[in-house]
């Protein structure tokens, strides 16, 4: 009996095959071994979030009234967190094209993932799962400055589309989303994913949901000499390429979730001056759906 696992689940499989992006949790299809395996990962990670995760993640954690032992349903978590900031946990088959996740970052939407990992792989998955969008990303989504900043970058993605959607020759369309959308991504992953956040005049906390749903990274990435931590500049993080199948060697700090915002405000403004038009190539690889989702945005 599968349940609802992460890449075993006829469920998702069937939705995916049906073209059904966006859908509804079936939360009577969790097996047993699903939510021992949603408790294990809960259980197991309280510490590391108390040592490493910043101030707003774990009030948002306390906000959310998550079961610790069972999987939990989106419908109650979202009534949690909607009159916080007006974000809702949507659930999804699947991946999103670029362009229709982050309009529905816009319209306070998180598409999020409804399969939880096998109990077999706790430690590692290629794949996005329940723990990593529920437990990593939505405790986030309940502080206002942080909310404001994905709506910022969603409206980013619009004025980016629009940019592109300008163009006559359809060549030169497909080259300027190319890049625009790798700039996007490697935003994405060295701040919401990946982010590190300044605490008082030495100290770091995570903020990236990347590493606040990963038991072994949430502390690799502060204690390990091996990682190499920078204040964050634009500049670079647009041009930086990143692989996901290993720990993170190069990391990003912000001060605050309001310098955070202002960096999405410059990046809009970067992408309507054309200085995001001819990144650094290399990861992440745009593909055509997502390249397709920009040019197809009805703005
Ligand atoms: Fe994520």
């Amino acid at each position: 009996m599968s349940g609802l696992t992460t890449t075993k689940a006829p469920f998702i499989e069937s939705a995916q095959q049906n073209g059904e992006r966006f859908i509804h949790q079936p939360y009577e299809l969790y097996s047993e071994e699903n939510h021992k395996a949603w408790s294990s990962l809960y259980a197991r990670i309280q510490d590391r979030w108390q040592r490493y995760a910043n101030p707003k993640f774990l009030d948002g954690v306390a906000k959310l009234n998550l079961d610790p032992k069972r999987v939990p349903r989106i419908e109650e978590l979202n009534t949690f967190l909607s009159p916080l900031t007006g974000f809702k946990a949507k659930p999804v088959s699947g991946y999103i094209p670029a362009f229709i996740f982050f309009d529905c970052l816009r319209n306070r939407d998180f598409p999020t993932t409804i399969t939880v990992r096998d109990l077999t792989t706790l430690d590692y998955l290629p794949e996005p799962d329940m723990f990593h969008d529920v437990a990593g990303h939505v405790p986030m989504h309940t502080d206002k400055a942080f909310a404001d900043t994905l709506v910022r970058f969603g409206e980013c993605a619009v004025s980016a589309a629009m940019v592109i959607q300008q163009l006559k020759d359809k060549e030169v369309q497909r080259e300027r989303a190319r890049s625009i959308i790798k700039a996007l991504a490697r935003f994405f992953w060295f701040t919401v994913e990946f982010g590190l956040i300044r605490d008082g005049k030495k100290g770091l906390k995570v903020y990236g949901s990347g590493l606040l749903s990963s038991y072994g990274e949430i502390a690799h990435c502060i204690e390990s000499p091996e990682v190499q931590r920078y204040p964050v500049q634009l500049e670079w993080i647009v041009n930086q390429y990143f692989e996901i199948n290993h720990y993170q060697p190069l990391l990003f700090i912000i001060d605050s979730f309001d310098h955070l915002f202002s960096l999405v405000d410059e990046l809009e403004k970067w992408v309507k001056d054309g200085r995001l038009n001819n990144v650094s190539p290399g990861e992440p690889n745009v593909g055509d759906v997502d390249i397709d989702s920009f040019l197809s945005a009805k703005l």
